[in-house]
């Protein structure tokens, strides 16, 4: 079956440049990319590729090409599901903050709606495919929502997950090292599956497409996200054994990595991981063992995030022990607010936890990040609800500029590891610095050496032997 017509539900992260890419790659199928919220769908159709709602390199470039020839956004979402022969699921599905699983399970009330609006609208067959990650078993729910309302049509469910990372999305979607599909092995769902395989063949080699049956393709999504997480904990669990004993972390990282059996990547010591995937997936994994009475192997996996939050709030610590134990109307400038470098996205970012500690100490928090505005710093720091919007904003200092940001510092903390804040006039920045001058480097990508050339008290976070020397 060669589809002609696909629809996308959510025009997010994930939706946005998965669709791209496939409407780039197939300029014979027309791509409809729906959501909810207008003012994004404008941003998507805004005619200055700059202002696109997400920010991805290579993106612009992508959407250039195919916007307008055969990929569309737009709000009617149920003019799309109508036309589509085949529809993605791309919704949100974050934490619960409320009810059964609060704090640990993922929401499926978008993933629901989606079905039920699908089920409502479909006067045609649909191949449903499920491109959140999402809880094992989420297709049950999905089938069952689509089977009882509407009897008319055949829906084929798949699952479908995304594999990309934030910053290089286009690249991970142009290059995949696999493409995972997963749907039932009935001869309806083979079918499904080979519609989906032939829109990814158009140039993903067929040998790198892995199908499986639809709960191996969930499970496999969600523990994905905890391997590469648990590396993250890992390599940041031995950040204080180093600043304890002489190590250095990117020594023993390297030196880890070198053995082929482990490898080099995803070993990069840090403030601890952020980002819209990890730690909502790993509790949602916890959740689900927890509810499979797998409490050895839910503590096991939790401990990956209990890893996170405690290297948060040491970074954060540190800071204020070194500043001789008090930021009170102190000045803290922060290098970067994404939580990572080339997005623009800042969900679960380190920053903001981290911000929060320090407003808590009274410290004033002055942040420049390339790609994030002060309207979403505000809304990350008050989403935590640790204080009124007032009393924030009182505490929050925002520039566009990065020297202005950083003057009349006391200490500056490098969050994010955006490429251009190595390339910072860094004399310049020390001058207008209060003395005695602290630099914490929450990313390892400052040349320290020269900081301290230049006399700066540097203390670089996670090199442990050089740490807190008074220059
Ligand atoms: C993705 C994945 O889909 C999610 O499963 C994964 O775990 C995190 O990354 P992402 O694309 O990053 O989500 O989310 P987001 O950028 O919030 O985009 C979701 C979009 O869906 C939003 O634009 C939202 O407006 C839209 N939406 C949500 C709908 O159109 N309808 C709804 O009912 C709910
Ligand atoms: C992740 C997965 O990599 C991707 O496959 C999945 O589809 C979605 O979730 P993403 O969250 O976009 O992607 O970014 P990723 O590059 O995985 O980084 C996550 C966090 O870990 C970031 O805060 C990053 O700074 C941190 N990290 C990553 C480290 O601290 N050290 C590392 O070595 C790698």
């Amino acid at each position: 079956m060669n589809i002609r017509t696909i629809c996308c539900i959510g025009a997010g992260y994930v939706g946005g440049p998965t669709m791209s890419v496939i409407a780039q790659k197939n300029p014979s199928i027309k791509v409809i990319v729906v959501d909810v919220n207008k003012a994004r769908i404008d941003a998507w159709n805004n005619e200055n590729l700059s202002k696109l709602p997400i920010f991805e390199p290579g993106l612009a470039e992508v959407v250039k090409e195919a916007r307008n020839r055969n990929l569309f956004f737009s709000t009617d979402v149920d003019s799309a599901i109508d036309e589509a022969e085949m529809i993605f699921i791309s919704v949100n599905t974050p934490t619960k903050t409320y009810g059964a699983g609060k704090g640990m399970a993922a929401d499926l009330q978008y993933v629901e709606l989606c079905a039920r609006q699908i089920s409502k609208v479909s006067k045609s067959d649909k191949i449903v495919v499920e491109k959140s990650t999402l809880p094992v078993k989420t297709a049950e729910a999905i089938k069952d929502i689509l089977a009882n309302t509407n009897t008319a049509v055949n829906f084929e469910v798949l699952s479908n997950p995304e594999f990309l990372a934030e910053g290089t999305a286009i690249q991970d979607l142009i290059d995949p090292d696999r493409v995972l599909i997963g749907g039932d092995q009935t001869e309806a769902g083979l079918n499904a599956i080979e519609a989906l395989v032939n829109i990814y063949t158009a140039w993903v080699p067929e040998d790198q497409i892995i199908t499986t049956n639809l709960w191996s393709s969930e499970l496999s999504k969600l523990t994905a996200n905890a391997f590469l997480a648990q590396r993250v904990s890992s390599i940041n669990a031995l950040t204080e054994l180093c600043e304890s004993t002489g190590a250095n972390i990117e020594d023993v990282a390297q030196a880890i990595g070198s053995d082929s059996r482990i490898g080099p990547k995803f070993l990069k010591a840090s403030l601890g991981f952020g980002g819209s995937c990890f730690q909502k997936d790993i509790l949602n994994l916890v959740y689900i063992c927890k509810s499979l009475g797998l409490n050895q192997a839910a503590d096991y996996w939790e401990q990956v995030v209990i890893m996170n939050n405690h290297q948060r709030n040491r970074f954060a610590h540190q800071i204020v022990k070194s500043l001789h134990g008090t930021v009170a109307a102190k000045k803290i400038g922060f290098l970067g607010w994404a939580f990572k470098k080339d997005t623009n996205d800042t969900r679960e970012s380190a920053a903001i936890y981290i911000a929060d500690i320090l407003i808590e100490e009274r410290a004033y928090v002055q942040v420049f990040d390339p790609k994030v505005t002060l309207l979403q710093i505000r809304s990350d720091l008050n989403g935590l609800n640790t204080r009124s919007e007032t009393e924030n904003d009182k505490f929050l200092v925002n520039h566009s500029d990065p020297y202005e940001t950083l003057n009349g510092t006391h200490a500056i903390a490098v969050i994010t590891e955006w490429d251009e804040f190595k390339s910072y006039d860094w004399q310049k920045i020390y001058e207008r610095m209060q003395k005695p001058a602290f630099v914490f480097d929450g990313r390892n990508i400052l040349d320290q050496k020269k900081l301290e050339s230049i006399g700066s008290v540097s203390y670089t976070h996670l090199r442990a032997h050089e740490t807190g020397r008074n220059l």
